[in-house]
């Protein structure tokens, strides 16, 4: 098994293969300020035209400082969103500007309120933003635009990762990451697998970082045979469920607390289409080989 460290230190360090929707190909890397960069920025067409080929992207994600926008709105949240709505949904409201008939930013009550739920996995109600007309809008509009994207984003990414690993043929790649020697917990089997069948190295390690960083103290172990007391070994439908159910977790973590969604996003790593399909996780988990590898 590999360890967590080299893991994450491999994808910090990893070159972002990113094309233009012109086709020009730039390689950035994490973390650079590209904004900075005249090379990408000539190139680039203006974050504010928001169509289908050009949003999202990387690099506009820093350049509208879209990190900075909703930190901004996480310091209104006590005085915009009601105490019992989670703060995606909030944002959703407000960006999407539809609180609906009966429904304000500040009523306790959200039942009347537009049931945007990006927390829950498969939830049908964590829309995909569309560009549709927005070819010249503001920078406002175009930050927010860029902040439901995220959270849309990282929603479908835990979604696509649970789906995968809840399919009854990633049991094999399940059970294969097992370490009979060691205390294997929900944890530390996620992050076997996704360094193993990953293919998006920056969205991984963020969602891998999340997992360990709140993983619950002590988490249950298992099939560790040596381990005293230690007796339970999970079949492969079981390690789906416990898996499933850790990436909830992940998604409560991102959906629920405003800071740990940064952590994950911060670096617009999820500013971008088709992170992650389904069907190419279970291929990569299936088939044992990571997607083009
Ligand atoms: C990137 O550089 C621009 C221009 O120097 C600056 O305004 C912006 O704050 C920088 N963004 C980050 C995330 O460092
Ligand atoms: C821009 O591209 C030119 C030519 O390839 C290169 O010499 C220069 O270092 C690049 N500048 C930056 C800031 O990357
Ligand atoms: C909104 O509230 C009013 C007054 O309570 C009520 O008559 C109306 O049916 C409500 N509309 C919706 C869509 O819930
Ligand atoms: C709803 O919230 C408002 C403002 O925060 C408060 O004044 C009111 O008492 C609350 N109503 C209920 C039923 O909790
Ligand atoms: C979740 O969504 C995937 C893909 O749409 C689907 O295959 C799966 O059955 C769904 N699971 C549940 C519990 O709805
Ligand atoms: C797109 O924008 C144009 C010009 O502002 C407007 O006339 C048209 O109705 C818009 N279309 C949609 C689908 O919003
Ligand atoms: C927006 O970008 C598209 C290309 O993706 C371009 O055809 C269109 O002219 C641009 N619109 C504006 C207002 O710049
Ligand atoms: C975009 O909108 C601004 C403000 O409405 C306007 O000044 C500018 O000419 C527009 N640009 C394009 C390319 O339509
Ligand atoms: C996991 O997959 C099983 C079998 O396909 C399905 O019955 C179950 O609903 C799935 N669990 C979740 C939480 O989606
Ligand atoms: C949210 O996450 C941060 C950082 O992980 C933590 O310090 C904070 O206590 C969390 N907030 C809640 C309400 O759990
Ligand atoms: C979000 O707001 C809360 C409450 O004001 C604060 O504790 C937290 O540090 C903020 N998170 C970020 C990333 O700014
Ligand atoms: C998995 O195997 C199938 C059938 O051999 C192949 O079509 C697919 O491209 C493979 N996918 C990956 C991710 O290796």
């Amino acid at each position: 098994m590999l360890s967590p460290a080299p893991f994450l230190a491999l994808a910090l360090t990893a070159v972002l293969p990113f094309v233009l929707s012109n086709g020009v190909p730039i390689h950035v890397s994490p973390g650079l300020n590209v904004s900075t960069n005249p090379n990408i920025t000539a190139r680039l067409p203006p974050c504010t035209n928001l169509t289908y080929a050009n949003s999202p992207t990387i690099p506009c994600y820093t350049q509208l400082q879209v990190t900075s926008y909703l930190k901004n709105f996480n310091s209104t949240i006590a005085e915009v969103c009601s105490p019992i709505q989670l703060w995606s949904q909030c944002l959703l409201l407000s960006v999407y500007s539809v609180p609906g008939v009966n429904c304000t930013m500040t009523s306790n009550t959200t039942s009347t309120c537009t049931p945007f739920d990006c927390a829950t996995l498969n939830s049908t109600a964590c829309p995909q933003p569309a560009p549709n007309n927005f070819t010249n809008i503001t920078t406002d509009q175009a930050q927010g635009w860029y902040g439901v994207w995220n959270v849309y984003s990282a929603h479908h990414f835990l979604t696509a990762w649970a789906t995968a690993l809840n399919t009854t043929s990633s049991e094999k790649a399940i059970l294969g990451v097992i370490n009979p020697r060691v205390a294997n917990t929900a944890t530390t089997v996620l992050t076997s697998l996704v360094s193993k069948y990953g293919f998006n190295p920056n969205a991984d390690a963020a969602m891998v970082k999340l997992a360990q960083v709140k993983a619950v103290k002590p988490e249950p172990q298992f099939g560790n045979r040596h381990s005293k007391g230690q007796s339970s070994n999970p079949t492969g439908a079981q390690w789906r469920g416990i898996l499933y159910a850790k990436m909830q977790s992940i998604s409560d973590l991102a959906a629920g607390n405003f800071t740990d969604f940064i952590e994950m996003v911060g670096d617009g790593d999820f500013s971008v289409r088709g992170l992650a399909g389904v069907d190419a996780l279970i291929d990569s988990l299936k088939n044992g080989t990571k997607v083009g590898g």
